[in-house]
Protein backbone atom coordinates (compact mmCIF):
# COMPACT_ATOMS: atom_id res chain seq x y z
CA UNK A 1 0.00 0.00 0.00
CA UNK A 2 1.16 3.66 -0.86
CA UNK A 3 -0.05 6.61 0.37
CA UNK A 4 -1.24 9.77 -1.85
CA UNK A 5 1.31 11.72 -0.56
CA UNK A 6 2.46 14.89 -2.40
CA UNK A 7 6.13 13.98 -3.29
CA UNK A 8 4.97 11.58 -5.78
CA UNK A 9 6.12 12.28 -9.18
CA UNK A 10 4.31 15.06 -10.47
CA UNK A 11 6.13 15.47 -14.22
CA UNK A 12 4.55 12.57 -15.74
CA UNK A 13 1.00 12.89 -14.31
CA UNK A 14 -1.49 13.60 -16.70
CA UNK A 15 -3.81 14.90 -13.15
CA UNK A 16 -2.17 16.69 -10.43
CA UNK A 17 -4.01 17.47 -7.26
CA UNK A 18 -2.78 19.41 -4.25
CA UNK A 19 -4.53 20.36 -1.30
CA UNK A 20 -7.64 20.79 -3.49
CA UNK A 21 -11.34 22.05 -1.77
CA UNK A 22 -14.67 22.06 -2.81
CA UNK A 23 -17.23 23.74 -0.23
CA UNK A 24 -20.64 24.62 -1.38
CA UNK A 25 -23.17 26.93 0.06
CA UNK A 26 -26.83 25.71 0.67
CA UNK A 27 -29.80 28.36 1.50
CA UNK A 28 -29.46 32.75 1.30
CA UNK A 29 -29.15 35.41 3.90
CA UNK A 30 -28.37 34.12 7.93
CA UNK A 31 -29.78 30.52 6.94
CA UNK A 32 -27.15 29.95 4.78
CA UNK A 33 -24.89 26.89 5.51
CA UNK A 34 -21.37 26.02 4.04
CA UNK A 35 -20.60 22.48 3.38
CA UNK A 36 -17.14 21.31 2.96
CA UNK A 37 -17.08 18.15 0.80
CA UNK A 38 -13.40 17.90 -0.08
CA UNK A 39 -10.81 19.16 1.81
CA UNK A 40 -6.73 19.19 1.55
CA UNK A 41 -7.18 16.54 -1.57
CA UNK A 42 -3.95 15.42 -3.09
CA UNK A 43 -3.77 12.65 -5.51
CA UNK A 44 -1.62 12.22 -8.66
CA UNK A 45 -2.59 10.28 -11.92
CA UNK A 46 -0.19 8.93 -13.65
CA UNK A 47 -0.66 8.94 -18.16
CA UNK A 48 -2.43 5.41 -19.44
CA UNK A 49 -3.26 3.87 -15.85
CA UNK A 50 -6.96 2.71 -14.82
CA UNK A 51 -7.68 4.17 -11.17
CA UNK A 52 -10.36 3.76 -9.25
CA UNK A 53 -12.22 6.24 -7.13
CA UNK A 54 -13.73 4.32 -4.02
CA UNK A 55 -15.60 5.27 -1.37
CA UNK A 56 -19.51 5.47 0.16
CA UNK A 57 -22.23 7.24 -1.04
CA UNK A 58 -22.15 10.95 -0.13
CA UNK A 59 -18.52 11.33 0.35
CA UNK A 60 -18.01 13.61 -2.76
CA UNK A 61 -16.63 10.95 -5.59
CA UNK A 62 -18.72 12.97 -8.12
CA UNK A 63 -17.84 16.43 -7.14
CA UNK A 64 -14.02 15.16 -7.41
CA UNK A 65 -14.90 13.71 -11.08
CA UNK A 66 -16.69 17.12 -11.85
CA UNK A 67 -13.84 19.29 -10.92
CA UNK A 68 -11.21 17.45 -12.87
CA UNK A 69 -13.80 17.92 -15.56
CA UNK A 70 -14.01 21.06 -14.90
CA UNK A 71 -17.80 21.29 -14.76
CA UNK A 72 -17.10 23.15 -11.19
CA UNK A 73 -14.60 24.99 -9.75
CA UNK A 74 -12.54 24.30 -6.61
CA UNK A 75 -12.61 26.38 -3.53
CA UNK A 76 -9.16 25.83 -2.10
CA UNK A 77 -6.06 24.26 -3.81
CA UNK A 78 -4.38 23.60 -7.23
CA UNK A 79 -6.01 21.14 -9.75
CA UNK A 80 -3.48 20.45 -12.82
CA UNK A 81 -4.34 18.64 -15.90
CA UNK A 82 -0.78 18.45 -17.85
CA UNK A 83 0.88 20.92 -15.35
CA UNK A 84 -1.81 23.52 -16.86
CA UNK A 85 -4.99 25.00 -14.49
CA UNK A 86 -7.81 24.31 -15.62
CA UNK A 87 -10.71 26.26 -15.48
CA UNK A 88 -13.57 24.88 -18.19
CA UNK A 89 -14.01 21.38 -19.93
CA UNK A 90 -11.85 20.87 -22.50
CA UNK A 91 -12.14 17.80 -24.98
CA UNK A 92 -8.76 16.41 -23.87
CA UNK A 93 -11.43 15.30 -20.88
CA UNK A 94 -14.06 13.13 -21.40
CA UNK A 95 -17.09 11.90 -19.05
CA UNK A 96 -19.31 8.89 -19.11
CA UNK A 97 -22.29 9.30 -17.18
CA UNK A 98 -24.45 7.29 -15.30
CA UNK A 99 -27.03 7.20 -17.03
CA UNK A 100 -26.48 7.17 -21.22
CA UNK A 101 -30.26 8.16 -21.61
CA UNK A 102 -29.08 11.72 -20.85
CA UNK A 103 -26.30 11.82 -23.12
CA UNK A 104 -27.23 10.33 -25.89
CA UNK A 105 -29.54 11.74 -28.90
CA UNK A 106 -32.60 10.30 -29.35
CA UNK A 107 -32.78 11.48 -32.97
CA UNK A 108 -29.16 9.83 -34.42
CA UNK A 109 -28.72 6.26 -34.15
CA UNK A 110 -25.79 4.49 -33.25
CA UNK A 111 -23.43 5.41 -35.90
CA UNK A 112 -24.87 9.04 -36.11
CA UNK A 113 -24.40 9.50 -32.32
CA UNK A 114 -20.60 7.93 -32.04
CA UNK A 115 -19.92 10.29 -34.98
CA UNK A 116 -21.52 13.56 -33.62
CA UNK A 117 -17.92 14.57 -32.08
CA UNK A 118 -16.01 14.31 -35.01
CA UNK A 119 -18.76 15.73 -37.22
CA UNK A 120 -18.73 18.92 -34.80
CA UNK A 121 -15.03 19.48 -35.52
CA UNK A 122 -15.87 19.51 -38.74
CA UNK A 123 -14.05 15.63 -39.84
CA UNK A 124 -14.28 13.93 -42.70
CA UNK A 125 -17.30 11.59 -43.54
CA UNK A 126 -14.51 9.22 -44.62
CA UNK A 127 -12.52 9.82 -41.55
CA UNK A 128 -15.29 9.88 -39.74
CA UNK A 129 -16.71 6.23 -40.89
CA UNK A 130 -12.91 5.27 -40.26
CA UNK A 131 -13.08 5.95 -36.80
CA UNK A 132 -16.81 4.82 -35.75
CA UNK A 133 -16.51 1.59 -37.57
CA UNK A 134 -13.32 0.70 -34.92
CA UNK A 135 -15.49 1.98 -32.24
CA UNK A 136 -18.01 -0.24 -33.11
CA UNK A 137 -16.19 -3.26 -33.51
CA UNK A 138 -14.58 -2.50 -30.21
CA UNK A 139 -17.77 -1.75 -28.25
CA UNK A 140 -19.23 -4.73 -29.80
CA UNK A 141 -22.26 -3.15 -31.40
CA UNK A 142 -21.73 -4.08 -35.35
CA UNK A 143 -24.73 -4.83 -36.64
CA UNK A 144 -26.28 -2.35 -34.57
CA UNK A 145 -25.03 0.72 -36.48
CA UNK A 146 -28.49 1.66 -37.44
CA UNK A 147 -30.54 1.53 -34.67
CA UNK A 148 -31.54 4.35 -32.04
CA UNK A 149 -30.96 4.74 -28.81
CA UNK A 150 -35.26 4.16 -27.85
CA UNK A 151 -34.07 0.46 -29.57
CA UNK A 152 -31.53 -0.29 -27.57
CA UNK A 153 -30.96 -2.50 -24.35
CA UNK A 154 -29.33 -0.65 -21.47
CA UNK A 155 -25.86 -2.00 -21.82
CA UNK A 156 -26.06 -1.02 -25.42
CA UNK A 157 -26.80 2.59 -25.14
CA UNK A 158 -24.16 2.61 -22.46
CA UNK A 159 -21.59 1.03 -24.56
CA UNK A 160 -22.73 3.49 -27.51
CA UNK A 161 -21.58 6.38 -24.76
CA UNK A 162 -18.66 4.68 -24.49
CA UNK A 163 -17.82 4.01 -27.84
CA UNK A 164 -18.58 8.07 -28.55
CA UNK A 165 -16.44 9.33 -26.04
CA UNK A 166 -13.37 6.63 -26.99
CA UNK A 167 -14.06 8.09 -30.36
CA UNK A 168 -13.63 12.07 -29.72
CA UNK A 169 -9.97 10.29 -28.55
CA UNK A 170 -9.66 12.34 -25.34
CA UNK A 171 -6.45 11.76 -23.10
CA UNK A 172 -8.64 10.86 -20.09
CA UNK A 173 -12.38 9.06 -19.68
CA UNK A 174 -13.75 10.60 -16.60
CA UNK A 175 -16.36 7.42 -15.47
CA UNK A 176 -19.11 8.05 -12.81
CA UNK A 177 -20.34 4.96 -11.74
CA UNK A 178 -21.15 3.97 -16.07
CA UNK A 179 -22.04 0.70 -15.14
CA UNK A 180 -24.40 1.29 -11.61
CA UNK A 181 -27.92 1.12 -13.37
CA UNK A 182 -27.28 -1.96 -15.63
CA UNK A 183 -28.17 -5.48 -14.22
CA UNK A 184 -25.75 -7.71 -12.91
CA UNK A 185 -24.96 -10.07 -15.93
CA UNK A 186 -24.89 -6.86 -18.22
CA UNK A 187 -22.61 -5.13 -16.10
CA UNK A 188 -20.47 -7.82 -15.93
CA UNK A 189 -20.38 -8.60 -19.80
CA UNK A 190 -19.41 -4.78 -19.96
CA UNK A 191 -16.64 -4.59 -17.30
CA UNK A 192 -14.83 -7.44 -19.07
CA UNK A 193 -15.76 -5.29 -22.07
CA UNK A 194 -13.97 -2.25 -20.37
CA UNK A 195 -11.00 -4.15 -19.39
CA UNK A 196 -10.49 -5.36 -22.89
CA UNK A 197 -11.17 -1.72 -24.23
CA UNK A 198 -8.69 -0.18 -22.04
CA UNK A 199 -5.82 -2.94 -22.85
CA UNK A 200 -6.43 -1.88 -26.45
CA UNK A 201 -6.45 1.80 -26.15
CA UNK A 202 -4.53 2.43 -22.90
CA UNK A 203 -6.30 5.38 -22.36
CA UNK A 204 -5.86 7.18 -18.97
CA UNK A 205 -9.55 6.21 -16.83
CA UNK A 206 -10.93 7.54 -13.44
CA UNK A 207 -13.56 5.38 -12.75
CA UNK A 208 -15.92 5.90 -9.59
CA UNK A 209 -17.49 3.37 -7.79
CA UNK A 210 -18.48 1.93 -4.39
CA UNK A 211 -18.59 -1.39 -5.39
CA UNK A 212 -15.35 -3.42 -4.15
CA UNK A 213 -15.53 -6.22 -6.07
CA UNK A 214 -15.69 -4.06 -9.66
CA UNK A 215 -12.64 -1.84 -7.75
CA UNK A 216 -10.68 -4.73 -7.36
CA UNK A 217 -11.94 -6.41 -10.88
CA UNK A 218 -10.87 -2.87 -12.76
CA UNK A 219 -8.07 -0.62 -11.05
CA UNK A 220 -4.37 -0.71 -11.26
CA UNK A 221 -4.67 1.63 -8.35
CA UNK A 222 -7.71 2.03 -5.89
CA UNK A 223 -8.14 5.24 -4.19
CA UNK A 224 -10.05 5.20 -0.85
CA UNK A 225 -11.87 8.08 0.11
CA UNK A 226 -12.98 9.10 3.35
CA UNK A 227 -16.75 9.45 4.29
CA UNK A 228 -16.79 13.27 5.01
CA UNK A 229 -17.52 15.91 5.55
CA UNK A 230 -13.69 17.32 4.71
CA UNK A 231 -13.44 13.71 2.25
CA UNK A 232 -10.27 12.96 0.78
CA UNK A 233 -8.12 10.46 -0.56
CA UNK A 234 -6.50 9.00 2.55
CA UNK A 235 -5.16 5.34 1.34
CA UNK A 236 -4.37 4.18 -2.32
CA UNK A 237 -4.03 0.84 -2.66
CA UNK A 238 -1.96 -0.65 -5.88
CA UNK A 239 -3.69 -3.53 -7.13
CA UNK A 240 -1.22 -5.65 -9.11
CA UNK A 241 -3.20 -8.17 -10.22
CA UNK A 242 -3.34 -9.41 -13.62
CA UNK A 243 -5.62 -8.46 -16.27
CA UNK A 244 -8.56 -9.97 -17.17
CA UNK A 245 -8.59 -10.85 -13.62
CA UNK A 246 -10.71 -13.93 -12.36
CA UNK A 247 -12.86 -13.09 -9.18
CA UNK A 248 -13.03 -16.68 -8.16
CA UNK A 249 -9.44 -16.79 -7.71
CA UNK A 250 -7.72 -17.00 -4.52
CA UNK A 251 -5.32 -13.79 -5.25
CA UNK A 252 -8.88 -11.48 -6.33
CA UNK A 253 -10.46 -12.32 -3.02
CA UNK A 254 -7.50 -11.60 -0.59
CA UNK A 255 -7.72 -8.41 -2.19
CA UNK A 256 -11.38 -8.03 -1.79
CA UNK A 257 -11.41 -8.56 1.87
CA UNK A 258 -8.25 -6.25 2.37
CA UNK A 259 -10.28 -3.28 0.99
CA UNK A 260 -13.41 -4.67 3.06
CA UNK A 261 -11.54 -4.69 6.09
CA UNK A 262 -10.73 -0.91 5.74
CA UNK A 263 -14.12 0.44 5.50
CA UNK A 264 -15.12 -2.21 8.46
CA UNK A 265 -12.08 -0.92 10.68
CA UNK A 266 -13.89 1.64 13.15
CA UNK A 267 -11.01 4.11 12.39
CA UNK A 268 -12.45 4.49 8.87
CA UNK A 269 -15.63 6.71 10.38
CA UNK A 270 -13.34 9.06 12.49
CA UNK A 271 -11.23 9.73 9.79
N1 LIG B 1 -24.36 21.41 -6.22
C1 LIG B 1 -24.33 21.06 -4.93
N2 LIG B 1 -24.81 21.90 -3.98
C2 LIG B 1 -24.77 21.56 -2.67
N3 LIG B 1 -24.26 20.41 -2.20
C3 LIG B 1 -23.79 19.53 -3.10
C4 LIG B 1 -23.78 19.81 -4.52
N4 LIG B 1 -23.23 18.75 -5.16
C5 LIG B 1 -22.92 17.87 -4.20
N5 LIG B 1 -23.22 18.34 -2.97
C6 LIG B 1 -23.02 17.63 -1.68
O1 LIG B 1 -21.71 17.10 -1.69
C7 LIG B 1 -21.68 15.83 -1.04
C8 LIG B 1 -21.03 14.83 -1.97
O2 LIG B 1 -21.85 14.63 -3.12
P1 LIG B 1 -21.35 13.74 -4.36
O3 LIG B 1 -22.43 13.76 -5.36
O4 LIG B 1 -20.02 14.20 -4.77
O5 LIG B 1 -21.23 12.31 -3.64
P2 LIG B 1 -20.85 10.87 -4.28
O6 LIG B 1 -19.68 10.34 -3.51
O7 LIG B 1 -20.72 11.00 -5.74
O8 LIG B 1 -22.14 10.00 -3.89
P3 LIG B 1 -22.90 8.84 -4.73
O9 LIG B 1 -22.06 7.59 -4.58
O10 LIG B 1 -24.21 8.71 -4.02
O11 LIG B 1 -23.06 9.29 -6.14
C9 LIG B 1 -23.12 15.52 -0.66
O12 LIG B 1 -23.30 15.84 0.70
C10 LIG B 1 -23.94 16.44 -1.53
O13 LIG B 1 -25.13 16.84 -0.89
MG1 LIG C 1 -21.88 10.29 -7.36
Amino acid sequence: MTDASPEENTKQSIISIRKLGKSFVSGSGKGAVRYQVLKDVDLNIQRGEFFILLGPSGCGKSTLLNLIAGFEKQTEGELLVDGQTIDRPGKERAMVFQHPDASLFPWLNVRENIEFGLRMQGVSRGERKAVSDRYIELAGLTGHERKFPRELSGGMKQRVQIARVLANDPELLLMDEPLGALDAFTRRIMQDELVRIWTETKKTVIFVTHDIQEAVLLGGRIGIMSIGPDSRVFEIMDNRLEYPRDITSREFNLMQKKLQSIFQDDLYFHL
